[in-house]
Formats: structure tokens, C-alpha cells, sequence
């Protein structure tokens, strides 16, 4: 893809380290902010996201992270000493080289660089306990390849991944995504026990008999 004028200086700032150091300030101003307006819906602060991982990931002790949707890699940098492997896939090939600089000190970290949709069926089959999926790789109508993301996670033999599936809001049945309902009737087809739950814009696919 051809980068734009405006773009370049823009990428140069992101690459910097002092970009990181200011977003992972801003996140928690961010979330301050939207505490005081009275935390306004449906979008949440990433802030609230982060959490939201944090505590699937305590309350189900999932070593292993994978993301679909590494973008800037604000969620990797915020669990990496959380998870004994991290895996995460980006479309963009700017965003995904960032990456691979950005963690090239942590051999825990894999990243990959295309469609999840065709990258993830390749990384799941690899998998070997249960895990924490975090698929974030969507763009509004752009681009959303969940179906096959949930495809090859629910044809994986562990039963009980724990699925956290970001921007519940744009889950409404048309175009790429799927409907909340239609998530629902997957997750009890293939998981059964599971739950699925919409919170802070998350949608929660989750076994509560799996909780350690
Ligand atoms: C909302 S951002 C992800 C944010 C990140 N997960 C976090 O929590 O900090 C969505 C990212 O998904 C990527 N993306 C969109 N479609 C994709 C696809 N089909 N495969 C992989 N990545 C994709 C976009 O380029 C973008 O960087």
C-alpha cells in the first residue's frame, strides 16, 4: 500500500519508544476521563480491555495469549509477562514489521504478518492447552474475518478456549460479522457448557465449570 505525505511522519512518531511511554499514560487518562463523563456507551477505554484479559486470564490460569489484530501492540505490551507464549497476527505489513521490532527481545512473542482468517487455521492446530483468544483483528465494515477465526478455534480439541471478541457493538449480522445470537448458537453448538456474555463492548465466549 502507497504511504501518503502525512503518514510518514506520523509512522515515524509511532515507531519511537517515547510513543509507547505516552499511550500507556494515556490509556489511564483516557479511562479517567470516560469515568467522568460517566463511562458513556458502547465504546470502552482500552484500558477496561486490558482488564478484561487480565481476569480471564487469572481466574482460568491461561498461560497462552493469542490476538488476532496486533495493531500497535498495546495489548501484548501491557500482558507480556503475563503469558508464557503470546501469538499475534496483523494484516497491515507496516504495523506487523513495527511489531516484530517492537519485541524482537522476547522470543515468547510470535508474530505474524496476513489474515487471520487464513494465518490462524495454521497457528491454532499448534496449540496445546487451553488458551486465552483475544480477536481484535476487525475495522468496522472493512474487514472481519471471525467466521473463519471461530471456524478453526471450534475445530481445535481443547473444548473450553476461553474466546474474548472485541467491538460487541458491530456484531449485528451484517456483512462480515456474525450476530450476537447467531455467536450464541456456535458457542452452545460447540462448547457446550459455555456461557456468552456482552460486557464493555466484549463479547465473552467461557466455560464457568473450567475455572480454576
Ligand atoms: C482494533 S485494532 C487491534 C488492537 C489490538 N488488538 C489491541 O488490543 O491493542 C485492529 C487491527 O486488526 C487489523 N486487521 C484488520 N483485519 C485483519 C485481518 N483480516 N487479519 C489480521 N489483522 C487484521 C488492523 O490492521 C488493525 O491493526
Amino acid at each position: 500500500m502507497a504511504t501518503s505525505n502525512r503518514e510518514i511522519p506520523k509512522k515515524a512518531l509511532r515507531s519511537t519508544r517515547l510513543f509507547d511511554i505516552y499511550k500507556r499514560t494515556a490509556f489511564v487518562g483516557e479511562y479517567a476521563w470516560w469515568r467522568v463523563r460517566g463511562k458513556p456507551r458502547p465504546k470502552v477505554p482500552h484500558l477496561v480491555k486490558q482488564r478484561t484479559l487480565t481476569e480471564f486470564a487469572q481466574n482460568y490460569k491461561l498461560e497462552v495469549l493469542v490476538e488476532t489484530g496486533t495493531n500497535l501492540g498495546h495489548m501484548i505490551g501491557v500482558q507480556k509477562d503475563r503469558f508464557r507464549e503470546i501469538y499475534s497476527i496483523e494484516l497491515d505489513e507496516w504495523l506487523a514489521a513495527r511489531a516484530v521490532r517492537k519485541f524482537a527481545d522476547r522470543p515468547h512473542i510470535h508474530l505474524f504478518q496476513g489474515d487471520s482468517g487464513t494465518v490462524l487455521p495454521k497457528i491454532v492446530p499448534m496449540l496445546k492447552e487451553r488458551c486465552l483468544f483475544w480477536l481484535d483483528a476487525h475495522w468496522g465494515d472493512e474487514s472481519a474475518p471471525i467466521k473463519q477465526e471461530l471456524e478453526c478455534i471450534y475445530r481445535h480439541p481443547i473444548r473450553d478456549h476461553v474466546l474474548l471478541i472485541d467491538d460487541a457493538r458491530w456484531f449485528d449480522g451484517r456483512g462480515d460479522y456474525l450476530s450476537i445470537e447467531e455467536l450464541r448458537q456456535h458457542a452452545a453448538r460447540e462448547y457446550p457448557g459455555s456461557v456468552l456474555e456482552v460486557k464493555d463492548d466484549i463479547i465473552r465466549i467461557y466455560n464457568p465449570a473450567s475455572r480454576r
